[in-house]
């Protein structure tokens, strides 16, 4: 038990997916998960540990935004001896050949949060995927009808930005998609020695003002656990 998780020692598996949402846990735990049992309420941040096949499998919601993500992913690590995590997210894309429901795999995650300055003293350090899993994933997700795109993404604090263009000095710079959480994720995880990758699927189009509706956002969020939990499945 940590502060905001109230599982057991033993009841959380070493490979965890972490959705920001807690009723997307809740939908990976009762549609993709065999005799998944719920280990947190708290907060109504809501977690399951079940199987893919004979591999144990947890699923932790992590609320949006870096501050949150890093509670969940500090307590998931040192509490709970994570090694394998997982994010299954949403981005908005900033590149015009991205579609929505395109699968992102982020190779890293640039940041306009001060959150991992303070964390280096003011220096900036760079967040990275795992190789493994990343390769991995590329892997699986080669024979999709549209593979998963590799690339940079931006963990932004800010969801409603005031200037229109923000998103341009990314853009020019190759970043793929914005999203709100991978930049801690990927920090926390590489100090504690543990594996950490992020699946994001396009859900708008910053360019084009462009989103899925709420049915392409749960196919798009299906096909993404799929993919998801094939991995798990090779590293648990
Ligand atoms: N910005 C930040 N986070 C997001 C976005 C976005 O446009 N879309 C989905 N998550």
């Amino acid at each position: 038990m940590t502060v905001h998780l109230e599982a057991a020692p033993g009841d959380v598996a070493p490979v965890v997916l972490l959705p920001g949402d807690p009723l997307r846990a809740q939908f990976v735990a009762e549609q993709f998960l065999t005799d998944a049992t719920c280990h947190n309420r708290v907060r109504g941040a809501l977690g399951y540990t079940g199987r893919v096949g004979a591999h144990r499998v947890s699923v932790q919601s992590t609320g949006m935004g870096m501050p949150s993500c890093a509670i969940y992913v500090h307590e998931l690590l040192a509490g709970y001896g994570a090694k394998v995590l997982i994010r299954i997210g949403t981005c908005g894309a900033i590149q015009p050949d991205l579609e929505l429901g395109d699968v992102v795999l982020a190779m890293s995650a640039s940041t306009d949060s001060a959150m991992i300055r303070h964390r280096f003293a003011g220096m900036d350090y760079a967040p990275t995927a795992s190789f493994d899993l990343l390769r991995r994933a590329a892997d699986l997700g080669a024979g999709l009808p549209r593979p998963p795109r590799v690339g940079p993404v931006l963990t932004s604090d800010t969801f409603y930005a005031r200037d229109d263009d923000w998103w341009k000095r990314w853009a020019a710079h190759g970043v793929l998609a914005a999203e709100m959480e991978t930049a801690a994720l990927y920090t926390l995880a590489a100090h504690a020695g543990a594996r950490a990758l992020s699946i994001l699927t396009v859900s708008d189009h910053v360019l084009t003002g462009a989103h899925t509706t709420a049915d392409e956002r749960q196919r798009g969020f299906a096909q993404m656990v799929e993919l998801a939990l094939a991995l798990a499945a090779q590293v648990a």
